[in-house]
């Protein structure tokens, strides 16, 4: 199946008497080849390839793609976006095989001579199209106590202090947004849906190096577990694909070493 877009902009423009055409505006545009792993429970039995030839800008990202698909072409496209700039973490899908976020996914950095693939995360059930079951990802999540647990109580209207050194230590792991494109490019985990999974282990590591949290015990010996740290095959794929820059792989090896010789 294939199909051709023009923009609803363009369109309202032209009735507009605008002239928003590459000539007048002097920004070139281009005809994009997507081809889409679409899958209809209520329809199909497998997932199915779909190709979609649509008119970008450069500037545009893959996610302005799937929205001028499904607003202009088919309303039935079905993929996960929120805020559109990088931090709520709900459209990680995969784009030319590679994890990533559909709204930080520019099209001038991909090569648009080619068409460009897109699928929805793997390791995790398929639901629809782009759209996967996030449940036993983020029970892996919940799993870790990803909250601060402190044996004490701050004096009324006292902060818990930390030294900027103590709070540096587990920095790059705040970051985190939790869209899952490490826990799904892991091998491990596409072999072993029981695996904790690099996400869990960041965001355990953001607790466990916490100066004001007392249960890291507790959660160093979660994941001490057979399906925890010790599942990493320190293939990289996670840290290549976090789309926050976090150092996952070496989050999860700053966990193993706490397991074995405890908080530092
Ligand atoms: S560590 Fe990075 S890739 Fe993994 S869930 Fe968090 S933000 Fe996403
Ligand atoms: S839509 Fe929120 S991170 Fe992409």
């Amino acid at each position: 199946m294939s199909a051709t877009l023009v923009s609803t902009d363009a369109a309202i423009d032209a009735a507009a008497g605008i002239d928003q055409s590459a000539e007048s505006t002097g920004i070139q545009s281009f005809l994009v080849t997507f081809i889409i792993r679409r899958f209809d429970p209520e329809v199909d039995a497998e997932p199915r390839w779909v190709d979609y030839d649509v008119e970008l800008y450069s500037t545009d990202r893959v996610l302005d793609a799937l929205h001028k698909i499904k607003w202009e072409v088919d309303g039935s496209l079905s993929f996960r976006r929120s805020c559109a700039h990088g931090i709520c973490g709900s459209d990680a899908m995969r784009i030319n095989g590679r994890n990533r976020l559909a709204c930080k996914t520019l099209i001038k950095d991909l090569d648009i001579s080619k068409p460009i693939y897109v699928e929805a995360i793997k390791g995790l059930p398929l639901e629809k199209d782009l759209i996967v079951d996030m449940e036993p990802f983020f029970a892996s999540y919940r799993e870790v106590q990803p909250f601060l647990i402190s044996s004490s109580t701050p004096e009324p209207g006292k902060e818990r202090i930390q030294s900027i050194a103590n709070r540096e230590i587990f920095d790059d792991t705040t970051k985190c947004i939790l869209c899952a494109a490490c826990t799904s490019s892991c091998p491990v985990f596409w072999t072993d849906g029981q695996y904790f999974g690099p996400a869990a282990i960041v965001n355990a590591h953001r607790f466990i190096f916490d100066s004001r949290d007392d249960a890291a015990d507790v959660r160093l010996n979660i994941l001490n577990d057979k399906e925890g740290v010790w599942r990493c095959r320190t293939t990289f794929n996670c840290t290549e694909a976090c789309p926050r820059g976090i150092e996952v792989t070496k989050a999860i090896a700053e966990v193993k070493q706490a397991v074995l010789r405890g908080k530092a």
